[in-house]
């Protein structure tokens, strides 16, 4: 009987949970699945959640490391600050599995900005194939988009298996070709859920405070917002300005509401806005290396 592939995820909190719930719900080949959390009580919901998984509360369990698998991918899904001390925790245990890596090929993946494959390497045994991730906060209602970042040692199977994987909570996935872009992704792709929301909440007051019950306005205001997103993804051939031009008719009142947004400049705001988080997250990749 052939072996089963491994998926751990260490840390599982809100984003692993997104993506056991995807790999259950999606996925054809079986997964042996194993699961940490630092607090039992956690731990406990998990495995209630989850039953078939291995998990535990202890990074080094051997159940999770000493398993017949045919390959082994390892998630790091604990907060970005925590992420050398699970490195540390699961080097011994992944340097022994490095020396078997033709039986068991094994790749570490992380989901945060700002902790560069390099950091990683100089945590883990070397040569361990690392896969940087970006997902955002929709992946949690299987409507995430994502970025990766290989590194050189990485497999292009592992690659084509983690789109597989990543592709179930998040329909689209980017592979990048330079390890800097992840600073830009993580401020176009993972903030832009708040840009959206930031502007929601003002159409959703105005919309109040002209009279429309909550509810009706928070529903209209959804719906349109992803009926403009699937306009968007399904007229490739139309540049946003078409997009906008063909809702503004000339002296109308959307157009009227266009002018007003141009006249407080908007649309440099907003670029400003994500500049700004780019150079935060540029930061954080700085300041992590001190940690
Ligand atoms: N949630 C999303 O939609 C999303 C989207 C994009 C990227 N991300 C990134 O994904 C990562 C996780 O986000 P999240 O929302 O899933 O966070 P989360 O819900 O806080 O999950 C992380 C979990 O890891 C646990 N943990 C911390 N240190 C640990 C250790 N040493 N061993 C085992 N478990 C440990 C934490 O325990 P405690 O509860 O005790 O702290 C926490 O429950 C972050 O880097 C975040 O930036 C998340």
């Amino acid at each position: 009987m052939s072996q089963k592939p491994q998926l751990t995820i260490l840390g599982c909190g809100v984003l692993g949970r997104a993506i056991v719930d995807g790999l259950l719900s999606g996925v054809s080949q079986e997964y042996r699945i194993a699961l940490t959390h630092r607090r039992s009580d956690a731990a406990k919901a998990l495995q209630v959640d989850f039953p078939k998984a291995v998990v535990s509360t202890d990074n080094k369990d051997a159940r999770i490391w000493s398993g017949t698998v045919s390959r082994h991918i390892v998630l790091i899904g604990a907060q970005p600050r925590y992420t050398a001390d699970v490195c540390r925790d699961i080097s011994a245990a992944v340097a022994v599995l490095e020396q078997q890596r033709q039986k068991t090929p094994l790749t570490v993946v992380t989901v945060c900005p700002g902790i560069t494959v390099a950091e990683l390497a100089s945590w883990l045994p070397a040569g361990t194939p690392i896969v940087r991730s970006m997902p955002n906060t929709p992946i949690s209602v299987g409507q995430g988009a994502t970025a990766i970042f290989a590194s050189a040692s990485t497999p292009a199977d592992t690659v084509s298996e983690l789109l597989v994987i990543f592709r179930l909570m998040s329909p689209v996935v980017t592979v990048l070709p330079r390890e800097e872009l992840m600073d830009a992704v993580a401020s176009v792709s993972g903030s832009c859920p708040a840009y959206v929301f930031y502007l929601l909440q003002g159409i959703a007051a105005a919309g109040e405070s002209l009279g429309l019950p909550a509810d009706a306005t928070r529903q209209l205001v959804a719906q349109s917002c992803l009926g403009a997103a699937r306009l968007m993804q399904e007229t490739p051939e139309s540049s946003l300005g078409d997009l906008l031009s063909n809702v503004c008719v000339p002296g109308g009142s959307t157009e009227k509401a266009i002018r007003t947004l141009d006249r407080f400049d908007t649309g440099s705001a907003v670029q400003a806005a994500v500049k700004e988080a780019w150079k935060a997250n540029l930061e954080m990749g700085k300041t992590s290396k001190s940690h």
